[in-house]
């Protein structure tokens, strides 16, 4: 079918790096460009029009402790950047767990950190899958847009991984807005901001989570 002069829809497959084969490094597009792309694609999915600054990727990182043994889960890595600053802060990528929806990105992780586990699936499940890889993580690091989600999913998305999680060990996640995104501190769940990272489009704040000795309420339904 011929396109009308008043359609005026985008050929992103044509126009986008969407043509991009997997495996291919040296025709590979720009990070910035792969998600831009996946923005165009989906971008409630996205959260954000380019991958986030290495300031904040480092701000993040610098809130695990890489001598805690276990693995370390990340949720939403994108591009990479907080990976890489993980790696940078010394979690040997062997520890990485990936847990990311978009097709693309997962291709481009699995080329970057080979000996890491990539996982294609919604990061809502990572409870389930950490449980199911039997060894306590050493952190959990988020870079979901958690705001397009109900405030009772994120609660418990952050509950139920830190109880597969060794004691104390941190749910670290960022966000464009002051205020948490999970609805905390509460009974059972610090939570801790910190001061703005303003190198960032947008600029953002780290919030980090624990668990406290104090058993957490019930998530409702
Ligand atoms: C705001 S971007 C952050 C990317 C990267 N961590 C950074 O800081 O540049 C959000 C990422 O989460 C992924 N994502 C969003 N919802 C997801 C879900 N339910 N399950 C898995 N990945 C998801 C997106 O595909 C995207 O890569």
């Amino acid at each position: 079918m011929q396109a009308g002069p008043s359609d005026h829809r985008i050929d992103h497959a044509a126009a986008s790096p969407q043509a991009w084969e997997p495996g291919d490094p040296l025709h590979r597009p720009s990070d910035a460009a792969l998600f831009f792309r996946a923005w165009l694609d989906n971008p409630l999915r996205a959260g954000a029009i380019k991958p986030s600054s290495a300031g904040l990727a480092r701000a993040m990182a610098a809130r695990v402790d890489p001598s805690v043994p276990g693995p370390v889960i990340e949720l939403g890595p994108g591009t990479g950047v907080v990976t890489a600053a993980l790696v940078e802060r010394g979690v040997d990528p062997s520890r990485l767990v990936l847990i990311e929806a978009d097709p693309v990105f997962c291709e481009l992780l699995r080329e970057r950190w080979p000996r890491a586990l990539i996982l294609r699936t919604d990061a809502y499940t990572a409870p389930a899958v950490m449980r199911d890889l039997g060894i306590p993580a050493a952190a959990v690091v988020a870079g979901l847009p958690l705001l397009v989600r109900p405030p009772g999913d994120r609660l418990r998305l952050v509950l139920d991984c830190l109880r597969q999680a060794t004691p104390g060990a941190p749910f670290i996640q960022f966000t464009y807005f002051v205020r948490s995104p999970v609805p905390a501190p509460r009974p059972g769940l610090r939570a801790h901001g910190s001061a703005m990272v303003w190198r960032n489009l947008w600029p953002a704040r780290v919030w980090t989570y624990r668990l406290t000795d104090r058993r957490p309420a019930r998530v409702r339904r």
